[in-house]
């Protein structure tokens, strides 16, 4: 199956990519860094010629929500116009569980490219996954200056390889509108997940200090309320196994 991947030079879409030709489908990089600019709709059109499915792990890295409903809003619908022109029959986009439960900026952005797809003109699949184990260090990448200020974050992490691969799985089957939600194995701490990768030597040395956010993350308003996949990796495997 010919699937293109949007953001597929991202750290979500190269395990896409790998999954997918690991799994013998032939992947389609979407990104600004391969010709095609999911905000003008530039390039989409000969991208997707040809293309069965799409699978859109793009992102924009902000907390302002007026950038992010920009960017989901624009970005999904320019992919889904494009999509329905190609004649895919599968559109699968990655969300963030609790994204209904806790209204800050980026988050509503999120929320915003849901709807855009449930609107949208392909058959669709939405899957929500809690935050990556590669989280922290994301975060910790982003602050500059001698202290890491963490957001105080009940989080219940999985590796983005696991979701990569129910990704490739969901967008060979059929459509589902709302797939169950997929976590990690454990809940942890955010701060104690940055501190931990810290000492492992995953990024820079320096205190973490802890900051309170107002709303429902730090009291689990980011876990999985229902059922859904488990990812089997722990943070502290994933730590111990050179973090893949
Ligand atoms: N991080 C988490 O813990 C977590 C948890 C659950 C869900 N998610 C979701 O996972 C998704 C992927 O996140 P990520 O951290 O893997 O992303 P990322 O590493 O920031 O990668 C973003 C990707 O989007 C592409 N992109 C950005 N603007 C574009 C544009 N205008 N046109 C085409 N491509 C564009 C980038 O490529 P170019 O720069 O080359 O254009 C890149 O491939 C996000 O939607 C996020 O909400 C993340």
């Amino acid at each position: 199956m010919k699937v293109a991947v949007a953001g597929g030079t991202g750290l979500t879409g190269r395990h896409v990519i790998e999954v997918l030709t690991a799994a013998g489908h032939e992947p389609v990089v979407l990104a600004r860094s391969a010709g095609a600019d999911l905000m003008t709709g530039a390039g989409l059109d000969a991208a997707l010629d040809g293309v069965d499915a799409t699978i859109d792990v793009s992102n924009v890295t902000t907390m302002n929500r007026d950038v992010a409903m920009r960017f989901f809003g624009t970005a999904g619908r320019n992919l889904l116009d494009a999509a329905a022109r190609a004649g895919v029959r599968h559109h699968v986009a990655l969300s963030i569980v609790g994204v209904d439960r806790v209204k800050t900026g980026y988050y509503q952005g999120k929320l915003h490219q849901e709807q855009v797809v449930r609107e949208g003109p392909v058959p669709w699949t939405v899957l929500r996954a809690t935050q990556f184990h590669e989280f922290a260090g994301q975060l910790l990448e982003r602050v500059r200056g001698p202290l890491a200020v963490v957001p105080r974050m009940t989080v219940q992490p999985i590796a983005v390889r696991e979701v990569a691969e129910a990704l490739v799985e969901i967008v060979a089957g059929e459509p589902q509108k709302a797939a169950p939600d997929l976590a990690g194995p454990q809940v942890e701490s955010l701060v104690d997940m940055a501190r931990r990768l810290i000492r492992a030597g995953g990024s820079r040395r320096r205190p973490v200090v802890p900051l309170w956010l107002p709303g429902p993350m730090a009291s689990g308003g980011l876990l999985p309320t229902g059922p859904g996949s488990r990812g089997v990796l722990t943070f502290e495997q994933w730590l111990g196994e050179g973090r893949r």
